[in-house]
């Protein structure tokens, strides 16, 4: 099982592979292993096997890809299958990231095929799940959170254990400086815990469930000591070393 708190940096579209091996050097001589955590770093694509070959000493260090495509192979230009991610040094995966639903238009029933290929090559996942600023307001967001969680794992939810884990990202906090409150994060990630426990019975207890969503230095040690958060995914806050270091340390 992981190590709670879990911390992931999110890159999105930044640190190619010169910029991620600046990074690492970095955070790995800024950040020594630690028992009583886990950090996951998700660089784009092209930089999973740099970042991989950086931390090849520092196994407490996890790698993860962003996004990948259903499919194992095949005429999808453009797109990284889970196989292809695992084998550039990806040991997890990130599913339905709410700039992969908002942006690209991906869809439940698209998360759901993912969380199949990721299940396929063995890899632990993280469904991200969120409600969009005009959901929250007509009260909307247990309807939204519940259908991403339960549209998801459609076909995967008899497979699920410790190493499924989900995130929630309130889409108005990403990268808004507008952060959920403690209790309010708590309080979905209670409800997100429930739901799951009635797809999947007890398994449901021992799932990672992460706020993600303008986490900073300021804020990470406050949420992340909220009841049910159990880790933070970060954006913005995560680009820079130092600023991770002061996050994983939180
Ligand atoms: P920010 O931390 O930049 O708000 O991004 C959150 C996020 O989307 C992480 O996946």
């Amino acid at each position: 099982m992981l190590k709670r708190p879990i911390l992931a940096a999110n890159w999105k579209m930044h640190h190619g592979p010169t910029a991620s091996k600046t990074f690492m050097e970095t955070f790995l001589a800024g950040y020594q292993p630690r028992e009583d955590r886990t950090v996951v770093v998700f660089p784009p694509a092209v930089s999973l096997t740099a970042v991989t070959w950086m931390a090849a000493s520092r196994p407490d260090i996890l790698i993860g890809v962003q996004n990948i495509h259903w499919a194992e192979k095949g005429a999808f230009t453009g797109e990284t299958s889970a196989e292809m991610a695992k084998d550039s040094g990806a040991s997890m995966i990130l599913v339905g990231h709410s700039e992969r639903r908002h942006v690209f238009g991906e869809t439940d029933a698209q998360c759901a095929k993912k969380c199949v290929a990721a299940a396929r090559v063995g890899l632990p996942f993280m469904l991200c799940v969120g409600e969009k600023i005009d959901q929250r307001e007509a009260g909307a967001t247990s309807d939204v959170v519940t259908r991403q969680l339960r549209e998801g794992l459609a076909q995967v939810a008899n497979l699920i254990s410790a190493d499924f884990l989900l995130a929630y990202e309130p889409v108005w906090a990403i990268g808004t400086g507008l952060t959920a409150t403690p209790g309010d994060a708590s309080a979905i990630h209670t409800l997100l815990r429930a739901e799951l426990t009635a797809m999947i019975g007890t398994r449901a207890d021992d799932i990672p469930i992460l706020y993600g969503g303008s986490v900073n230095v300021g804020n990470a040690a406050t949420l992340v000591a909220a009841p049910e958060i159990d880790g933070l995914l970060v954006g913005g806050a995560s680009l820079d070393a130092g600023s991770w270091i002061k996050i994983v340390e939180a």
